[in-house]
Protein backbone atom coordinates (compact mmCIF):
# COMPACT_ATOMS: atom_id res chain seq x y z
CA UNK A 1 0.00 0.00 0.00
CA UNK A 2 1.18 3.33 -0.77
CA UNK A 3 2.11 5.51 1.92
CA UNK A 4 0.30 8.57 3.21
CA UNK A 5 2.46 11.29 4.09
CA UNK A 6 1.75 14.73 6.32
CA UNK A 7 4.63 17.74 7.10
CA UNK A 8 3.18 19.03 10.98
CA UNK A 9 4.66 22.72 11.15
CA UNK A 10 3.59 25.46 13.90
CA UNK A 11 3.11 28.12 10.81
CA UNK A 12 0.73 26.02 8.79
CA UNK A 13 -1.72 27.44 10.49
CA UNK A 14 -5.49 27.17 9.63
CA UNK A 15 -7.02 29.07 12.62
CA UNK A 16 -7.57 28.47 16.39
CA UNK A 17 -10.22 26.12 17.07
CA UNK A 18 -12.88 28.33 19.27
CA UNK A 19 -14.28 25.88 21.81
CA UNK A 20 -18.02 26.15 20.56
CA UNK A 21 -17.38 23.81 17.91
CA UNK A 22 -17.77 20.98 19.74
CA UNK A 23 -21.28 21.79 21.00
CA UNK A 24 -24.44 20.24 20.44
CA UNK A 25 -28.20 20.61 20.12
CA UNK A 26 -31.55 19.69 22.22
CA UNK A 27 -35.09 19.84 20.79
CA UNK A 28 -38.31 19.76 22.20
CA UNK A 29 -38.79 15.96 19.95
CA UNK A 30 -39.13 12.71 20.55
CA UNK A 31 -37.37 11.61 23.89
CA UNK A 32 -34.74 14.17 23.86
CA UNK A 33 -36.04 16.27 26.73
CA UNK A 34 -38.54 13.75 28.73
CA UNK A 35 -36.99 10.86 29.10
CA UNK A 36 -33.65 12.32 28.38
CA UNK A 37 -32.71 15.67 29.95
CA UNK A 38 -35.85 15.90 32.18
CA UNK A 39 -37.12 12.66 33.93
CA UNK A 40 -38.53 13.64 37.54
CA UNK A 41 -39.33 9.72 38.53
CA UNK A 42 -36.18 8.68 37.41
CA UNK A 43 -33.93 7.00 40.04
CA UNK A 44 -30.81 9.39 39.09
CA UNK A 45 -33.07 12.31 38.91
CA UNK A 46 -32.08 15.88 40.78
CA UNK A 47 -33.82 18.04 42.81
CA UNK A 48 -34.88 19.94 38.81
CA UNK A 49 -35.91 16.40 37.35
CA UNK A 50 -32.79 16.03 35.67
CA UNK A 51 -31.38 12.57 35.01
CA UNK A 52 -28.09 12.50 36.32
CA UNK A 53 -26.59 9.85 34.71
CA UNK A 54 -27.28 11.74 30.90
CA UNK A 55 -25.95 14.68 33.09
CA UNK A 56 -22.45 12.53 33.86
CA UNK A 57 -22.39 11.46 30.24
CA UNK A 58 -22.42 15.27 28.96
CA UNK A 59 -19.79 16.26 31.39
CA UNK A 60 -17.81 13.63 30.39
CA UNK A 61 -18.15 15.22 26.48
CA UNK A 62 -17.46 18.82 27.96
CA UNK A 63 -20.28 19.92 25.71
CA UNK A 64 -19.53 23.70 25.38
CA UNK A 65 -22.74 25.13 24.18
CA UNK A 66 -26.10 23.68 23.23
CA UNK A 67 -28.78 24.98 21.26
CA UNK A 68 -31.72 24.74 22.25
CA UNK A 69 -35.28 24.64 21.65
CA UNK A 70 -35.25 23.84 18.10
CA UNK A 71 -35.31 23.02 15.04
CA UNK A 72 -38.55 22.30 13.53
CA UNK A 73 -40.14 22.46 17.35
CA UNK A 74 -39.57 26.04 17.52
CA UNK A 75 -41.25 27.57 14.43
CA UNK A 76 -44.82 26.66 16.05
CA UNK A 77 -43.62 27.40 19.75
CA UNK A 78 -44.69 30.01 22.67
CA UNK A 79 -42.08 30.40 24.63
CA UNK A 80 -44.53 31.86 27.67
CA UNK A 81 -46.23 27.81 27.78
CA UNK A 82 -42.79 26.85 29.23
CA UNK A 83 -42.44 29.48 31.90
CA UNK A 84 -43.61 30.39 35.62
CA UNK A 85 -45.48 26.83 37.99
CA UNK A 86 -45.39 24.01 35.84
CA UNK A 87 -49.09 23.28 37.09
CA UNK A 88 -50.52 26.36 35.33
CA UNK A 89 -48.22 25.54 31.88
CA UNK A 90 -50.59 24.33 28.32
CA UNK A 91 -50.33 21.08 26.95
CA UNK A 92 -50.19 21.80 23.24
CA UNK A 93 -50.25 19.98 19.69
CA UNK A 94 -46.61 20.18 18.45
CA UNK A 95 -47.60 20.26 15.00
CA UNK A 96 -43.77 19.95 13.66
CA UNK A 97 -43.42 16.36 14.65
CA UNK A 98 -47.20 15.64 15.38
CA UNK A 99 -46.68 15.38 19.01
CA UNK A 100 -48.53 16.57 22.45
CA UNK A 101 -45.89 19.16 24.21
CA UNK A 102 -46.41 19.10 27.87
CA UNK A 103 -44.57 22.44 28.76
CA UNK A 104 -43.07 20.93 31.71
CA UNK A 105 -39.46 22.08 30.70
CA UNK A 106 -39.02 24.99 29.36
CA UNK A 107 -36.45 28.21 28.84
CA UNK A 108 -35.55 28.75 32.43
CA UNK A 109 -35.62 24.77 32.85
CA UNK A 110 -33.06 24.99 30.06
CA UNK A 111 -30.97 27.55 31.55
CA UNK A 112 -30.76 25.03 34.84
CA UNK A 113 -29.62 22.43 33.16
CA UNK A 114 -27.25 24.09 31.45
CA UNK A 115 -25.92 25.39 34.41
CA UNK A 116 -25.42 21.80 35.62
CA UNK A 117 -24.04 20.78 32.59
CA UNK A 118 -21.51 23.65 32.43
CA UNK A 119 -22.60 24.25 29.18
CA UNK A 120 -23.40 27.93 26.96
CA UNK A 121 -27.35 27.91 26.05
CA UNK A 122 -28.08 28.92 22.61
CA UNK A 123 -31.34 30.05 22.07
CA UNK A 124 -33.83 29.69 18.89
CA UNK A 125 -36.77 32.27 18.64
CA UNK A 126 -39.79 31.27 16.62
CA UNK A 127 -39.83 33.05 13.10
CA UNK A 128 -42.47 30.78 11.78
CA UNK A 129 -46.08 31.66 13.63
CA UNK A 130 -44.03 34.71 15.77
CA UNK A 131 -41.89 37.41 14.81
CA UNK A 132 -40.27 40.56 15.87
CA UNK A 133 -42.46 41.38 19.25
CA UNK A 134 -42.17 38.04 20.60
CA UNK A 135 -38.23 37.89 19.90
CA UNK A 136 -37.73 41.01 21.64
CA UNK A 137 -40.13 40.40 24.68
CA UNK A 138 -37.96 36.42 25.28
CA UNK A 139 -34.62 39.06 25.38
CA UNK A 140 -36.21 40.55 27.45
CA UNK A 141 -37.68 38.09 29.59
CA UNK A 142 -33.93 36.32 29.76
CA UNK A 143 -31.22 38.85 29.79
CA UNK A 144 -32.85 42.28 30.91
CA UNK A 145 -32.25 42.42 34.73
CA UNK A 146 -34.93 43.62 36.36
CA UNK A 147 -37.80 46.62 36.87
CA UNK A 148 -40.10 45.87 33.46
CA UNK A 149 -42.83 43.21 33.45
CA UNK A 150 -41.18 40.73 31.58
CA UNK A 151 -37.96 40.91 33.96
CA UNK A 152 -39.90 41.11 36.60
CA UNK A 153 -42.06 38.05 35.78
CA UNK A 154 -38.55 36.15 35.01
CA UNK A 155 -38.12 37.53 39.18
CA UNK A 156 -40.98 36.23 39.87
CA UNK A 157 -40.41 32.94 38.18
CA UNK A 158 -37.89 32.33 40.52
CA UNK A 159 -35.02 33.63 38.68
CA UNK A 160 -33.65 37.08 40.48
CA UNK A 161 -30.14 37.25 38.30
CA UNK A 162 -30.74 37.83 34.54
CA UNK A 163 -29.80 34.41 32.14
CA UNK A 164 -27.48 36.62 30.47
CA UNK A 165 -27.97 34.38 27.36
CA UNK A 166 -25.32 35.15 25.03
CA UNK A 167 -26.11 33.85 21.68
CA UNK A 168 -29.41 33.28 19.76
CA UNK A 169 -30.45 32.05 16.85
CA UNK A 170 -33.17 33.63 14.35
CA UNK A 171 -35.51 30.67 13.58
CA UNK A 172 -34.44 27.78 12.48
CA UNK A 173 -34.35 25.98 8.55
CA UNK A 174 -36.89 28.68 7.07
CA UNK A 175 -36.18 27.54 3.58
CA UNK A 176 -37.73 24.63 4.38
CA UNK A 177 -41.57 23.73 3.07
CA UNK A 178 -42.06 21.44 6.10
CA UNK A 179 -41.46 24.27 8.31
CA UNK A 180 -43.73 26.05 10.11
CA UNK A 181 -43.90 29.34 8.70
CA UNK A 182 -41.75 28.56 5.61
CA UNK A 183 -40.75 32.08 3.79
CA UNK A 184 -39.21 32.79 0.90
CA UNK A 185 -35.86 34.35 1.54
CA UNK A 186 -36.62 38.29 0.92
CA UNK A 187 -39.91 37.46 4.03
CA UNK A 188 -36.92 35.91 5.77
CA UNK A 189 -34.27 38.17 5.40
CA UNK A 190 -36.56 41.28 6.15
CA UNK A 191 -37.82 39.31 9.48
CA UNK A 192 -34.49 38.46 10.29
CA UNK A 193 -33.31 41.82 9.84
CA UNK A 194 -35.86 43.68 12.37
CA UNK A 195 -35.65 41.00 14.62
CA UNK A 196 -32.18 41.07 14.73
CA UNK A 197 -32.09 44.97 15.08
CA UNK A 198 -34.40 44.72 18.12
CA UNK A 199 -33.24 41.90 20.14
CA UNK A 200 -29.86 44.03 19.95
CA UNK A 201 -31.80 47.21 21.24
CA UNK A 202 -32.67 44.62 24.11
CA UNK A 203 -29.31 43.20 25.22
CA UNK A 204 -26.61 44.79 22.73
CA UNK A 205 -23.97 42.17 24.03
CA UNK A 206 -25.80 39.22 22.42
CA UNK A 207 -24.14 37.58 19.02
CA UNK A 208 -27.07 36.43 16.41
CA UNK A 209 -27.23 33.47 13.87
CA UNK A 210 -28.97 34.16 10.84
CA UNK A 211 -30.72 30.73 9.20
CA UNK A 212 -28.82 29.85 6.13
CA UNK A 213 -29.92 26.35 3.86
CA UNK A 214 -31.39 23.16 5.60
CA UNK A 215 -28.77 21.78 3.41
CA UNK A 216 -26.99 21.82 0.35
CA UNK A 217 -29.17 20.48 -1.68
CA UNK A 218 -31.93 22.86 -1.43
CA UNK A 219 -33.20 24.30 -4.56
CA UNK A 220 -32.91 27.70 -3.26
CA UNK A 221 -29.22 26.90 -1.91
CA UNK A 222 -26.91 30.07 -2.18
CA UNK A 223 -29.63 32.41 -3.85
CA UNK A 224 -31.27 32.24 -0.20
CA UNK A 225 -27.69 32.90 1.59
CA UNK A 226 -26.46 35.53 -0.58
CA UNK A 227 -30.90 37.47 -0.23
CA UNK A 228 -30.68 36.47 3.29
CA UNK A 229 -27.47 38.24 4.15
CA UNK A 230 -28.18 40.75 2.07
CA UNK A 231 -30.86 42.44 4.57
CA UNK A 232 -28.95 40.83 7.44
CA UNK A 233 -24.46 41.12 6.78
CA UNK A 234 -24.44 44.14 9.50
CA UNK A 235 -26.78 42.62 11.63
CA UNK A 236 -25.90 39.09 12.34
CA UNK A 237 -22.64 37.37 13.57
CA UNK A 238 -22.95 33.80 11.75
CA UNK A 239 -24.82 32.41 9.24
CA UNK A 240 -26.44 28.54 9.83
CA UNK A 241 -25.37 25.49 7.72
CA UNK A 242 -27.06 21.96 8.45
CA UNK A 243 -26.73 18.49 6.58
CA UNK A 244 -26.82 15.21 7.87
CA UNK A 245 -25.64 12.14 5.91
CA UNK A 246 -26.80 8.71 5.74
CA UNK A 247 -26.02 5.45 4.52
CA UNK A 248 -29.10 4.57 2.00
CA UNK A 249 -27.58 2.80 -0.55
CA UNK A 250 -25.64 0.83 1.65
CA UNK A 251 -22.25 2.04 0.13
CA UNK A 252 -19.65 2.60 2.46
CA UNK A 253 -17.15 3.94 0.45
CA UNK A 254 -19.72 6.40 -0.74
CA UNK A 255 -20.89 7.22 3.20
CA UNK A 256 -17.47 7.62 3.69
CA UNK A 257 -16.87 10.12 0.84
CA UNK A 258 -19.79 12.11 1.98
CA UNK A 259 -17.63 14.66 4.29
CA UNK A 260 -16.35 15.93 1.20
CA UNK A 261 -19.71 16.94 0.14
CA UNK A 262 -19.25 18.35 3.30
CA UNK A 263 -15.95 19.93 2.89
CA UNK A 264 -17.27 21.81 -0.18
CA UNK A 265 -20.85 23.06 1.68
CA UNK A 266 -18.60 25.34 3.95
CA UNK A 267 -16.29 26.81 1.21
CA UNK A 268 -19.66 27.36 -0.90
CA UNK A 269 -21.26 29.14 1.89
CA UNK A 270 -17.88 30.83 2.81
CA UNK A 271 -17.59 32.22 -0.74
CA UNK A 272 -20.57 33.71 -1.22
CA UNK A 273 -20.68 35.31 2.52
CA UNK A 274 -17.26 36.95 0.78
CA UNK A 275 -19.21 37.68 -2.02
CA UNK A 276 -21.70 40.01 -0.14
CA UNK A 277 -19.10 41.31 2.34
CA UNK A 278 -17.47 42.61 -1.27
CA UNK A 279 -20.78 44.00 -2.55
CA UNK A 280 -21.10 45.38 0.82
CA UNK A 281 -17.50 46.77 0.33
CA UNK A 282 -17.73 45.83 4.83
CA UNK A 283 -15.02 44.88 6.88
CA UNK A 284 -16.86 42.54 8.63
CA UNK A 285 -16.05 38.93 7.87
CA UNK A 286 -19.00 36.97 8.61
CA UNK A 287 -18.42 33.24 10.69
CA UNK A 288 -20.21 30.27 10.30
CA UNK A 289 -22.47 28.39 12.92
CA UNK A 290 -22.55 24.40 11.60
CA UNK A 291 -25.56 24.43 14.41
CA UNK A 292 -27.08 20.76 12.90
CA UNK A 293 -24.66 18.19 11.74
CA UNK A 294 -24.96 14.41 12.01
CA UNK A 295 -25.74 11.03 10.52
CA UNK A 296 -29.18 10.86 10.52
CA UNK A 297 -31.58 7.93 8.28
CA UNK A 298 -31.95 4.69 10.40
CA UNK A 299 -34.89 6.02 12.09
CA UNK A 300 -36.44 7.05 9.02
CA UNK A 301 -38.68 4.12 8.71
CA UNK A 302 -39.96 3.75 12.30
CA UNK A 303 -40.57 7.51 12.13
CA UNK A 304 -43.35 6.78 10.00
CA UNK A 305 -45.26 4.16 11.80
CA UNK A 306 -45.26 6.19 14.36
CA UNK A 307 -48.78 6.81 15.49
CA UNK A 308 -49.19 10.67 16.30
CA UNK A 309 -50.38 12.61 19.29
CA UNK A 310 -49.14 11.79 22.04
CA UNK A 311 -46.13 12.59 24.69
CA UNK A 312 -42.51 12.02 23.71
CA UNK A 313 -42.61 9.39 21.68
CA UNK A 314 -39.46 7.21 20.36
CA UNK A 315 -38.84 9.42 17.45
CA UNK A 316 -35.93 9.46 15.62
CA UNK A 317 -33.45 7.07 17.68
CA UNK A 318 -30.53 6.17 15.12
CA UNK A 319 -29.19 3.10 16.79
CA UNK A 320 -25.41 4.19 15.37
CA UNK A 321 -22.96 1.26 14.14
CA UNK A 322 -19.27 1.82 13.63
CA UNK A 323 -19.28 2.78 10.10
CA UNK A 324 -21.58 6.22 11.18
CA UNK A 325 -18.88 6.60 13.80
CA UNK A 326 -16.14 6.73 11.16
CA UNK A 327 -18.72 9.47 9.06
CA UNK A 328 -18.77 11.74 12.58
CA UNK A 329 -14.92 11.58 13.06
CA UNK A 330 -14.85 12.53 9.18
CA UNK A 331 -17.50 15.62 9.77
CA UNK A 332 -15.53 16.79 12.97
CA UNK A 333 -11.89 17.05 10.68
CA UNK A 334 -13.88 19.09 8.05
CA UNK A 335 -15.17 21.33 10.96
CA UNK A 336 -11.80 21.21 12.30
CA UNK A 337 -10.21 22.33 9.01
CA UNK A 338 -12.34 25.54 8.35
CA UNK A 339 -11.72 26.53 11.96
CA UNK A 340 -10.83 29.94 10.45
CA UNK A 341 -14.53 30.42 9.61
CA UNK A 342 -16.61 27.81 11.30
CA UNK A 343 -17.10 28.68 14.80
CA UNK A 344 -19.80 26.98 16.53
CA UNK A 345 -20.76 23.44 15.22
CA UNK A 346 -23.62 21.11 17.29
CA UNK A 347 -23.63 17.87 16.70
CA UNK A 348 -27.65 16.99 16.49
CA UNK A 349 -28.62 15.81 18.70
CA UNK A 350 -27.26 15.30 22.31
CA UNK A 351 -29.65 12.68 24.16
CA UNK A 352 -32.18 9.96 22.56
CA UNK A 353 -32.56 11.67 19.22
CA UNK A 354 -30.09 11.21 16.73
CA UNK A 355 -27.65 11.32 19.63
CA UNK A 356 -24.44 10.10 20.94
CA UNK A 357 -26.09 9.82 24.02
CA UNK A 358 -29.24 6.96 24.53
CA UNK A 359 -31.22 6.30 27.74
CA UNK A 360 -33.92 3.78 28.62
CA UNK A 361 -37.08 6.08 29.84
CA UNK A 362 -36.92 4.81 33.66
CA UNK A 363 -34.19 2.40 33.03
CA UNK A 364 -30.21 2.71 31.80
CA UNK A 365 -27.93 4.93 29.47
CA UNK A 366 -25.27 3.99 27.01
CA UNK A 367 -22.61 5.43 25.01
CA UNK A 368 -23.34 5.19 21.29
CA UNK A 369 -20.78 4.49 18.83
CA UNK A 370 -20.55 7.96 17.79
CA UNK A 371 -19.79 9.33 21.07
CA UNK A 372 -16.47 8.75 20.92
CA UNK A 373 -15.27 10.31 17.79
CA UNK A 374 -16.90 13.50 19.13
CA UNK A 375 -15.59 12.62 22.99
CA UNK A 376 -12.08 12.29 21.51
CA UNK A 377 -12.75 16.04 19.20
CA UNK A 378 -13.92 17.47 22.50
CA UNK A 379 -11.32 16.49 24.82
CA UNK A 380 -8.21 16.75 22.18
CA UNK A 381 -9.13 19.03 19.40
CA UNK A 382 -8.54 22.38 21.31
CA UNK A 383 -5.96 24.77 20.37
CA UNK A 384 -4.71 25.50 16.62
CA UNK A 385 -5.74 23.95 13.58
CA UNK A 386 -3.00 22.81 11.26
CA UNK A 387 -2.31 22.25 7.84
CA UNK A 388 -0.82 18.93 6.92
CA UNK A 389 0.54 19.44 2.88
CA UNK A 390 -1.26 15.86 2.91
CA UNK A 391 -0.40 13.44 0.11
CA UNK A 392 -2.14 10.26 -0.64
CA UNK A 393 -3.54 7.07 -2.45
CA UNK A 394 -6.99 7.89 -3.50
CA UNK A 395 -10.03 6.23 -4.30
CA UNK A 396 -12.59 6.83 -7.17
CA UNK A 397 -16.02 7.94 -5.90
CA UNK A 398 -18.76 8.47 -8.62
CA UNK A 399 -20.37 11.46 -6.31
CA UNK A 400 -17.63 13.06 -5.14
CA UNK A 401 -14.49 12.11 -7.76
CA UNK A 402 -10.84 10.96 -6.14
CA UNK A 403 -11.20 10.50 -2.72
CA UNK A 404 -8.37 10.85 -0.77
CA UNK A 405 -7.84 7.45 1.71
CA UNK A 406 -6.70 9.47 4.89
CA UNK A 407 -9.04 12.48 6.48
CA UNK A 408 -6.65 13.95 8.42
CA UNK A 409 -6.03 17.43 10.71
CA UNK A 410 -3.87 18.06 13.55
CA UNK A 411 -4.65 20.76 16.25
CA UNK A 412 -1.67 21.88 17.81
CA UNK A 413 -2.24 23.08 21.74
CA UNK A 414 0.88 25.75 22.39
CA UNK A 415 -0.27 25.74 25.95
CA UNK A 416 -0.15 21.98 27.08
CA UNK A 417 2.52 21.40 23.95
CA UNK A 418 -0.03 18.77 22.99
CA UNK A 419 -0.02 17.85 19.09
CA UNK A 420 -3.01 16.12 18.02
CA UNK A 421 -3.61 14.36 15.00
CA UNK A 422 -7.01 13.24 14.10
CA UNK A 423 -7.29 10.27 11.24
CA UNK A 424 -9.48 8.50 9.56
CA UNK A 425 -8.29 5.90 7.50
CA UNK A 426 -11.33 5.16 4.58
CA UNK A 427 -9.57 2.21 2.78
CA UNK A 428 -12.15 -0.74 4.08
CA UNK A 429 -9.70 -3.21 3.42
CA UNK A 430 -5.90 -2.32 4.12
CA UNK A 431 -3.98 -0.41 6.88
CA UNK A 432 -3.00 2.99 5.50
CA UNK A 433 0.66 3.50 6.70
CA UNK A 434 1.54 6.75 7.21
CA UNK A 435 4.93 8.86 7.49
CA UNK A 436 4.92 12.64 9.27
CA UNK A 437 7.57 14.81 8.58
CA UNK A 438 7.94 16.21 12.54
CA UNK A 439 11.19 18.70 11.89
CA UNK A 440 9.51 21.75 13.38
CA UNK A 441 8.07 19.48 16.50
CA UNK A 442 11.42 17.18 16.86
CA UNK A 443 10.92 17.54 20.27
CA UNK A 444 7.79 16.10 20.81
CA UNK A 445 7.14 12.39 20.97
CA UNK A 446 4.28 9.97 20.61
CA UNK A 447 2.42 9.18 23.80
CA UNK A 448 -0.39 7.59 22.60
CA UNK A 449 -2.65 6.23 19.17
CA UNK A 450 -6.08 5.39 20.05
CA UNK A 451 -7.93 3.78 17.68
CA UNK A 452 -12.04 3.07 16.89
CA UNK A 453 -12.16 -0.04 15.02
CA UNK A 454 -13.98 -3.40 14.22
CA UNK A 455 -14.40 -6.61 12.33
CA UNK A 456 -18.11 -5.35 11.45
CA UNK A 457 -18.50 -2.26 9.87
CA UNK A 458 -22.27 -2.61 11.32
CA UNK A 459 -21.23 -3.53 14.54
CA UNK A 460 -23.84 -1.19 17.29
CA UNK A 461 -23.58 -0.43 20.94
CA UNK A 462 -26.72 -1.37 23.15
CA UNK A 463 -27.90 -1.80 26.68
CA UNK A 464 -26.40 -5.28 26.12
CA UNK A 465 -23.36 -4.66 24.90
CA UNK A 466 -22.22 -1.09 25.80
CA UNK A 467 -18.81 -1.17 25.01
CA UNK A 468 -18.98 -3.28 21.35
CA UNK A 469 -17.13 -0.37 19.68
CA UNK A 470 -15.29 1.87 22.00
CA UNK A 471 -11.53 2.68 21.35
CA UNK A 472 -8.57 0.70 21.64
CA UNK A 473 -4.83 1.68 22.58
CA UNK A 474 -2.69 0.61 19.70
CA UNK A 475 0.87 0.10 19.88
CA UNK A 476 3.92 0.31 17.15
CA UNK A 477 4.08 3.69 15.94
CA UNK A 478 7.47 5.76 16.68
CA UNK A 479 8.40 9.23 16.59
CA UNK A 480 12.60 10.16 17.12
CA UNK A 481 14.34 13.42 15.34
CA UNK A 482 11.21 14.61 13.44
CA UNK A 483 9.85 12.02 11.86
CA UNK A 484 6.35 9.92 12.70
CA UNK A 485 5.95 6.74 11.68
CA UNK A 486 2.38 5.06 12.03
CA UNK A 487 0.08 2.45 10.18
CA UNK A 488 -3.59 3.42 10.63
CA UNK A 489 -5.78 0.36 10.52
CA UNK A 490 -8.02 -0.30 7.69
CA UNK A 491 -11.35 1.59 8.42
CA UNK A 492 -10.49 3.34 11.37
CA UNK A 493 -10.69 6.63 13.42
CA UNK A 494 -7.44 7.25 15.08
CA UNK A 495 -6.23 10.14 17.34
CA UNK A 496 -2.32 10.31 17.53
CA UNK A 497 -0.93 12.50 20.15
CA UNK A 498 2.69 13.72 20.46
CA UNK A 499 3.44 15.78 23.69
CA UNK A 500 6.15 17.71 24.33
CA UNK A 501 9.55 15.87 25.61
CA UNK A 502 8.94 16.46 29.80
CA UNK A 503 5.78 17.67 29.26
CA UNK A 504 3.94 13.61 29.27
CA UNK A 505 0.70 13.46 31.83
O1 LIG B 1 -32.59 17.59 14.22
C1 LIG B 1 -33.79 17.18 13.64
C2 LIG B 1 -34.37 18.21 12.69
O2 LIG B 1 -33.52 18.35 11.58
C3 LIG B 1 -34.49 19.62 13.20
O3 LIG B 1 -35.67 19.83 13.91
C4 LIG B 1 -34.50 20.44 11.96
O4 LIG B 1 -33.95 21.71 12.15
C5 LIG B 1 -33.71 19.60 10.97
O5 LIG B 1 -34.38 19.44 9.78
Amino acid sequence: MEKAKITLHREFRIGAIDDRLYGAFIEHLGRAIYGGLYEPDHQSADENGFRKDVLDLVTELNVPIVRYPGGNFVSGYDWEDGVGPKSDRPQRLELAWKTIEPNLFGTNDFVDWAKKANTIPMMAINLGTRGVDAARQLVEYCNHPSGTTLSDLRVSHGYPEPHKIPIWCLGNEMDGPWQIGHKTASEYGRLAQESAKVMRWVDPTIELVVCGSSHRGMDSYIDWEATVLDYTYDLVDYLSLHTYFGNRADNTSNFLAMSVGMDAFIEEVIATCDYVQAKKRSNKKMMLAFDEWNVWFHSNQADREIEPWSIAPPQLEDIYTFEDALVVGCMLISLMKHADRVKIGCMAQLVNVIAPIMTETGGGIYRQTIFYPYLDASLHGRGIALNLNLTCPTYEDETFGLVPYLEAVAIWNPESEKLTLFAVNRNLEQGLPLVADLRDFDDYRLTQHSVLKHDNLKATNSFDQPDNVKPVYQVGGQSNGGNLTVTLPKASWNVIILQKNGMEK
